[in-house]
């Protein structure tokens, strides 16, 4: 099996030895993969991102300059739009488990999920909004807001450079 590095010569991988990408993927320039890292067929990941060591990431877009930080689980179906940080330990999740379709989290440009936060199917996370860690988000999240707590709820936000 051709390596990684020449399957790839545009994205720095910590340990190729010790990572897994499958065929069918895209990774853009300038992408960091770590090690112990799952990436599956079909996932589509953009230019300049850092995508952590012991991650899951199935059949999912990612955007440009996107952080998903260590173990993470990227369920198939998921969009994260461009400059988006993903903290470590936050699960995706795609299937409600109630017999209906499966429908998929999107997370939108320059949001921020705080670690351990867990993102139910078909959730939306607004653009720029924050999700507090250990956050379990169950509802769309508006632009720009802050939500914490399980389940996630809109807590005010300071003025920024306050
Ligand atoms: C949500 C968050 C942004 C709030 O930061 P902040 O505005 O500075 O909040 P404070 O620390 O002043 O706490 C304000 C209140 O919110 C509560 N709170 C803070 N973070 C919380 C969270 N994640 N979940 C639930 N409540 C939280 C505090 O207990 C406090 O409540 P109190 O007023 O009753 O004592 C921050 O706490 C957070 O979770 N950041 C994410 C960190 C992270 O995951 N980083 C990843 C990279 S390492």
């Amino acid at each position: 099996m051709e390596s990684l590095e020449s399957r790839f010569p545009d994205v720095h991988f910590y340990n190729a030895a010790l990572t897994e990408v499958q065929s069918g993927v895209v990774i853009g320039t300038g992408t960091r993969v770590g090690s112990m890292t799952i990436i599956h067929a079909g996932a589509v990941i953009g230019r300049g991102c850092t995508i952590g060591s012991h991650c899951n990431v199935c059949a999912c877009v990612v955007g440009d300059r996107v952080s998903v930080q260590t173990a993470c689980h990227i369920t198939r179906g998921v969009v994260i739009e461009d400059d988006v940080f993903v903290g470590p330990g936050v699960i995706t999740l795609n299937d409600k488990l109630t017999g209906g379709a499966l429908s998929f989290p999107r997370i939108r440009r320059g949001a921020k999920v705080g670690g351990g936060s867990v993102i139910l199917p078909g959730v939306t996370i607004g653009a720029d909004a924050v999700v507090g860690a250990g956050s379990v988000v169950t509802r769309d999240v508006p632009d720009g807001a802050l939500v914490v707590g399980d389940p996630a709820r809109v807590r005010s936000r300071p003025p920024s450079g306050t």
